[in-house]
């Protein structure tokens, strides 16, 4: 009985704030020096949560792409992405060539967006995840136990064509514009090292795959929070695309499940952090992993980050199955055939912190021709 009473308390504040359309920042601009019930982690929960401990003593591979033209040292580059991808599923990159202007222009955009005159930003509020831009709170609001102490904006590019830059609004379009430029030259660079790392063709992952055909981005504040240890920024979650790119600034709190520790992402300036998303995982047969990550909530903020999801084209009617040079009698195939909106849509249905891979996932591992 209970529990129902709490389920229904909890459906009436979670729909009071999203009418609100205010989002997290709202209610830290109110002046509330308490985190709302909504965002408090069942009890349950939080005692788990010491079975997993926060270590400091190690740190996600950091790969220079310094002198990448010269054959040998790509071959070194590859070599780390690979060993990067296949044990920690997470590095960060530097010298990456991308100027810094851009970066902090992208980081600066994004705060300006969130920071916009309140009734001027609530016309972009939306909870279809099919629009070009908008701004929202939890996608997953109506679905899950607890909400993150974040807000986002999205960018979406579902396919070739779908987004329209002058749906961003001017003040902070350039600065997006010239960021999403750059990163879609440092996707191209990455999706050929990690092919030559998969033993494929340099251009596999991009010209067979489409694996930059279509992105979604997304820009993170973290307002500050009152009582972080109640909450998460970022629930735990995989992310579910073939590749993420995210920019953060210096605050931290991203952190990856490794071995059974959380590991903090610390922010290297003018860094990117990669990881490989489910898709990727998946295509790549498993040698390839999607490793769980959150973001703890903070007293300090706003934390801002930026993160660019290799999603493929979602109007695409392909299959997608593991790639058959990493399908052996060793390595039997360990997933279903899915179409990229497939796999979306279970995605969007279920909460962030579920994940969608493991739906597809064959029982018996057979091997298919
Ligand atoms: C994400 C994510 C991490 C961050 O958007 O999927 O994991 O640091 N973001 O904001
Ligand atoms: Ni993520």
């Amino acid at each position: 009985m209970e529990k129902v009473s709490d389920e229904y308390d909890r459906q009436k504040e979670v729909k009071a704030f999203d009418e609100a359309r205010t989002g997290v920042k709202g209610i830290v601009d109110s002046g509330s020096k308490t985190v709302p019930r909504m965002f408090i982690r069942p009890k349950d929960e939080l005692s788990k949560e010491h079975e997993i401990p926060c270590v400091d003593d190690l740190q996600i591979p950091v790969i220079s792409l310094q002198g990448i033209d010269n054959k040998d040292v790509c071959d070194e580059i590859v070599k780390q992405v690979l060993y990067a991808s296949e044990k920690w599923g997470f590095f960060q990159v530097v010298d990456h060539g991308i100027p810094f202007q851009v970066l902090e222009k992208m980081l600066q955009g994004n705060k300006m967006f969130h920071e916009l005159d309140v009734e001027v930003k609530k016309v972009f509020y939306s909870r279809d995840l099919m629009k070009s831009v908008s701004y929202g709170v939890n996608y997953d609001l109506y679905n899950s136990r607890v909400a993150n102490w974040r807000d986002t904006v999205a960018i979406v590019n579902s396919y070739p064509g779908f987004f329209d830059p002058s749906d961003i609004p001017k003040l902070c379009r350039d600065a997006m514009m010239d960021y999403i430029e750059q990163i879609l030259k440092l996707s191209d660079i990455l999706l050929e090292l990690l092919s030559m790392g998969l033993g494929l063709e340099p251009s596999y992952l991009k010209e067979e795959m489409e694996c930059n055909k279509g992105w979604y981005l997304v820009n993170h504040y973290y307002p500050p929070c009152p009582a972080p240890e109640l909450t998460l920024a970022t629930s735990k979650h995989s992310d579910p695309a073939f590749l993420t790119i995210l920019l953060q600034d210096q605050i931290g709190g991203l952190q990856v499940l490794y071995e059974n520790q959380w590991v903090n992402v610390n922010p290297i300036p003018d860094a990117f952090v990669v990881n490989i998303g489910d898709i990727l995982q998946m295509i790549s047969n498993d040698k390839l992993k999607s490793t769980y990550h959150r973001v703890t909530a903070n007293l300090v903020g706003p934390r801002i980050s930026t993160a660019f999801f290799l999603e493929g084209d979602q109007s695409s009617t392909k299959l997608y199955r593991p790639i058959k040079e990493l399908v052996s009698e060793d390595h039997p195939c360990a997933y279903k055939d899915f179409t990229l909106r497939d796999f979306d849509t279970q995605f969007r249905n279920r909460p962030l912190n579920v994940p969608t891979f493991d739906l597809l996932k064959l029982e018996n591992h057979a091997i298919v021709d």
